[in-house]
């Protein structure tokens, strides 16, 4: 199994969790604080009351104007989803600016205590690594791995090449050299950065994003990827897994994508790109599907359809992303024509329910040696990067994607993932 660090450190702390809740229930077992809210306690005890079997026209009927979040300062900390699992448990941190990890003691509290892996939202990207050519530096992503080795969490790297424009460096935006020098650079930023790190990270995610949700290569257009254009095809996604490989024996190397949850011509695409890259011997092992997903959509039955080709192909298979915003929009419309301005208990429900369902339909699809573990990305409501990006004509606190409220309590959800991690029904 993929459970490399901190298992014994945690034995203790579970067998101490255990014993204190009666059998590992997913209740509230340890209190870093003699002060542990009790309107935390009861507002989480009432909600677990509300039937998990909400109408939709129930919910959409609630447009309150009040927020309605935790306002406790307290953090409750349940069992660790860890020690639940028999693989790991990830979340995505910041490294800099208001939502760093290593600046927030309760952060850094709550992502220890609960999860086992760590990935950098943003500071492994190669623009981050290396801004300029041949200036690779890693001050911020070495300061997250050390912390992670002191805490007991491991790291999947994220991501050795992706198109989009925030993250490629202007020397390979403004490459005008030819196919095969291109693909010399994608090599050598795959190569330094996976020998920098090998044997400090568990698993990568090599190339992000390489198809349009059409299953076409990301090619030419607003959507197309400067790696396909420079590298003149498709050629830059073998090679970046065959120098990842060259430089880190062990780690896992996946291709990663989102939208390839709902199983459609994506899906495939990235399936059968799997296929072509087993067949030529490129070093893939393992298929990351990101998981931002909605309440209501995809379907687990169609999410259980696309874990599955994966799990058929023999790879790992692991969910890199997963949020679950309770409103989206991408285009003005929300969720069943209403915009919810509540976090009222009924739509905690309905989330803890779909998180319990994901990580279920993973466990239940993905035989136990392949599962390459489930990572949420981000760890605070506040913290998410859809705040701000959906809804800018409204109040930006009407996502709440994540597991925790932006106190840093436990929401539903996390328990929802512990039920899951249990073998509960949802
Ligand atoms: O750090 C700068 C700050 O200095 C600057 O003042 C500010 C103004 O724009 O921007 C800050 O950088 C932002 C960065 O996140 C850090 O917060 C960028 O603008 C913003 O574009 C960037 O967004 C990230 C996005 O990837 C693009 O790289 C998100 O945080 C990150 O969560 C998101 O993650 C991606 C995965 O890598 C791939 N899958 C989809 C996922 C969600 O988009």
């Amino acid at each position: 199994m993929k459970k490399s660090f901190g298992k014994l450190l945690l034995l203790s702390s579970l067998t101490t969790a255990l014993v204190a809740c009666g059998g590992g229930s997913g209740k509230i077992t340890i209190t870093t604080s003699s002060s542990t809210s009790s309107s935390v306690s009861s507002a989480i005890s009432s909600s677990v009351a509300v039937s998990s079997e909400i109408s939709s026209a129930a919910v959409s009927s609630i447009t309150s104007s009040t927020a309605t979040s935790s306002t406790s300062s307290t953090t409750n900390l349940s069992t660790p989803l860890k020690d639940l699992a028999e693989f790991p448990i990830g979340i995505a941190v910041e490294l800099d600016g208001p939502h760093s990890l290593l600046s927030s003691a309760k952060q850094k509290e709550v992502v220890a205590h609960h999860f086992d892996q760590l990935t950098a939202g943003n500071h492994m990207k190669m623009s981050y690594l290396q801004s300029a050519q041949g200036n690779f530096h890693y001050t911020q992503a070495d300061q997250m791995v050390a912390w992670g080795e002191e805490n007991g969490l491991g790291v999947h790297g994220h991501a050795l090449v992706w198109h989009s424009d925030y993250q490629v460096p202007n020397f390979m935006k403004n490459f005008s050299g030819t196919s095969q020098a291109f693909l010399d650079l994608v090599d050598n930023h795959a190569r330094t950065v996976a020998s920098h790190f090998a044997g400090k990270v568990a698993s990568w995610d090599v190339v992000n994003e390489a198809f349009l949700d059409s299953g076409e290569y990301r090619n030419q257009g607003n959507e197309g990827s400067i790696f396909y254009q420079k590298a003149g095809g498709k050629d830059y996604i073998a090679k970046a897994f065959i120098a990842a490989r060259e430089a880190d024996s062990t780690a896992d190397l996946y291709y990663n994508d989102y939208n390839t949850e709902q199983n459609g011509a994506k899906t495939d695409a990235v399936i059968a790109m799997a296929k072509e890259l087993l067949d030529d011997g490129v070093p893939i092992t393992g298929i990351g599907y990101q998981m931002h997903v909605m309440l209501d959509w995809p379907s687990i039955a169609n999410i259980k359809g696309a874990l599955k080709k994966a799990a058929d192909l023999g790879l790992m298979v692991k969910i890199t992303e997963l949020d679950v915003p309770i409103n989206h929009s991408w285009s003005g419309t929300y969720q069943n024509g209403t915009v919810y301005r509540t976090f009222t208990p009924a739509l905690a429900q309905q989330q803890k329910k779909r998180y319990c369902e994901i990580v279920s339909a993973y466990m239940e699809v993905v035989p136990a040696a392949q599962r390459g573990g489930v990572t949420i990305w981000g760890v605070a409501d506040h913290q998410s990067w859809l705040m701000g990006l959906m809804f800018s004509n409204e109040p930006n606190d009407i996502v709440w994607p994540l597991l925790f409220d932006k106190d840093y309590n436990e929401k539903p959800a996390l328990l929802g993932v512990a039920d899951a991690l249990q073998g509960k029904s949802c």
